[in-house]
């Protein structure tokens, strides 16, 4: 595995299509750049010129796939304006996917969209981002409403799409009969849920139905695990320490590299706000476990 930062590349993974949209398979997630080390919306606002600094690392390591949302912001930072403010104008090859669907007041306090109010969910992506379309974005569905209909909400995700708003739709914390629902109402490029080598057995069969559906499946909390919001977990089996050693890597690079090789189609959306493991998180995709790796750790 290459260690240096003057070498390794988020291409080292390889690409996937998003629609029209070519990205690395390595990307980053934008959650963790709002505050320091807490839990989302906890702890003291994050130092602005470092999160700056960091963003534009990530694209000198070759990512292009960044995941945002406009309630990703702390009592200081938006993580949309921090985005907008080191990397406009944007590269042309730079895809940024945000969600929509939950929304958070001023207070901070969390609200759900009507259908009718995702536009303007829509157009608050838009100034923060200062972008005149949105390149990908998820509708975010409630935990508790996973069994219910989204035709609703994604019929009028697909008029914005039809608009012209948005380029490409996907789904996030959804189900198989979600997925189908939406794919009868527009295209769907990706599905972006909690998965992690320690998810039970139905999220690994979901992310190979997306696969053989040519969806990007896009786990979040795959370092965090069963941590989530609170951060990367400290609960490593024996087996994925002993592969760690054996590469010399981090238990989190191997977290990482395991969520690469279920499939061409999983996107990485590492969350750091600490450019050394931005740099680690890059370099995974260097990391080629082999069939035995692959055994030990199988869940
Ligand atoms: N659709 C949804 O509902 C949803 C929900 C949650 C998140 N997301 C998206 O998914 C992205 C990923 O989720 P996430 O950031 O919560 O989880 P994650 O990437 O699985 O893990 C992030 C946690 O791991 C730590 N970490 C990152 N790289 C590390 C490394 N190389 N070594 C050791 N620790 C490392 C981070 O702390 P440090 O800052 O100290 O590195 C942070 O505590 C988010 O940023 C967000 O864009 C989407």
């Amino acid at each position: 595995m290459t260690s240096s930062s003057d070498t390794i590349n988020a291409s080292a993974a390889g690409t996937w299509t998003l629609g029209d949209l070519t990205v690395n398979r390595i990307g980053f997630g934008a959650m963790r750049l709002t505050q320091d080390g807490a839990a989302f919306a906890q702890g003291p606002s994050s130092d602005r010129t470092r999160v700056l600094d960091l963003l534009r690392l990530a694209l000198d390591l070759g990512v292009n796939h960044i995941d945002t949302a406009a309630f990703y912001f702390s009592p200081l930072r938006s993580a949309n304006e921090l985005i907008n403010s080191a990397l406009a104008p944007y590269a042309d090859d730079l895809v940024i996917t945000t969600k929509v669907g939950p929304g958070r007041d001023p207070s901070g306090a969390w609200t759900w969209a009507t259908p009718e109010q995702l536009r303007g969910q829509v157009e608050e992506n838009l100034r923060q981002l200062g972008r005149d379309h949105l390149d990908v974005v998820n509708l975010r569905i409630a935990r508790s409403r996973t069994s219910e209909s989204v035709a609703d909400h994604f019929g009028a995700l697909a008029e914005l799409r039809e608009a012209g708003l948005i380029r490409h739709l996907g789904l996030s914390n959804t189900s198989p009969e979600q997925l189908a629902e939406a794919r009868s109402i527009a295209p769907v490029v990706c599905v972006q849920n909690m998965y992690s080598i320690d998810s039970p057995a139905e999220h690994h069969a979901f992310l190979r139905t997306c696969g053989e559906q040519g969806i990007a499946f896009v786990p979040f909390f795959a370092i965090a695990g069963a941590g989530q919001e609170g951060g990367a977990t400290t609960a490593d089996s024996e087996s994925l320490l002993s592969v760690a050693r054996t590469h010399g890597v981090t238990p989190a690079q191997v977290r990482l590299a395991w969520t690469l090789h279920q499939g061409p189609h999983v996107l990485a959306i590492p969350g750091t706000g600490n450019p050394d493991h931005l740099v680690e998180n890059v370099a995974t995709g260097t990391l080629r476990l082999s069939a035995d790796d692959l055994a030990l750790l199988a869940p």
